[in-house]
């Protein structure tokens, strides 16, 4: 059975985009089947976050009917998962309809083990599409108190499309902590535990820059390890 993951957050720059291929990272290295699909039809970057930037066809052509499935997969030779990138031109998107979101995930089923979703900000018509077809989601928020009551609406998007919340991933936490918010101030807003804190790294500036997940770069940080364990919660729930 494919499990169908989306992370979501409300605000745009929390980590969704970093923490999606470093934790698809993380999963492929368990020997699971992985598929990273960038569902941000908007403003898609998953692909620049990976170097895997080109000009075959793209998730908008098959949500259009033009292509197979297999057309627009990529696989990455070294890191050993599976995407799916948007396209990055404004025309293509606006020649795309959320809507048909459907498609894709339709034909994914009982392909990968995981399907991560870095899906869109907010809680507009696109992640929507994105809640309606999957299964959990993960809330990524940062310390502030703006971050964290937006992560309480895509939360409560989330289960109100049926979606399970794995948990919340406090991202960008500092040393100190102070003048931010605390693990429990989070949790009870949220109403869900915490599954990692990532505190801020400028390894992932440094990722960003090698076209690398931080997990790959850096694999005995700390941050790392607080990836490892959002990897750990989703495979402790694994039925395969
Ligand atoms: N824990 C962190 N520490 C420092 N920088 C981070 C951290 N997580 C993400 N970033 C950086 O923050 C920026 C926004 O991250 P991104 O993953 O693109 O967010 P989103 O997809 O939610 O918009 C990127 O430049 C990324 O490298
Ligand atoms: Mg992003």
């Amino acid at each position: 059975m494919t499990r169908f993951i989306a992370l979501v957050s409300g605000k745009g720059g929390v980590g969704k985009t970093s923490l999606t291929l470093a934790l698809g990272h993380a999963l492929a290295k368990a020997g699971k089947r992985v598929l990273l699909l960038d569902a941000n039809l908007e403003t898609p970057n998953l692909g620049l976050h990976i170097g895997m930037m080109s000009s075959r066809k793209t998730l908008n052509h098959f949500m259009r009917k033009e292509v197979d499935l297999h057309e627009i997969v990529q696989e990455h030779k070294d890191y050993k998962f599976s995407f799916i990138p948007s396209s990055t031109s404004y025309i293509e998107f606006q020649k795309t309809n959320p809507q048909d979101l459907k498609k894709v995930f339709d034909h994914l089923h009982n392909t990968y083990d995981f399907v991560l979703v870095d899906s869109p900000s907010g809680v507009g018509n696109e992640v929507y599409h994105v809640l309606k077809n999957t299964d959990e989601a993960i809330v990524i928020v940062n310390p502030t108190v703006s971050s964290v009551m937006e992560g309480l609406k895509s939360s409560e998007l989330a289960k109100s499309h049926g979606n399970v919340l794995s948990g919340v991933v406090l991202n960008m936490t500092s040393w100190l902590a102070r003048h931010e918010m605390k693990e429990e101030e989070v949790e009870n807003i949220i109403g869900s535990q915490i599954i990692a804190n990532i505190r801020h790294d400028k390894k992932f500036k440094k990722a960003l820059h090698n076209q690398a997940p931080v997990t790959h770069l850096s694999p005995s940080s700390r941050t790392a390890k607080e990836i490892n364990k959002i990897k750990d919660h989703l495979l402790m729930n694994f039925d395969n």
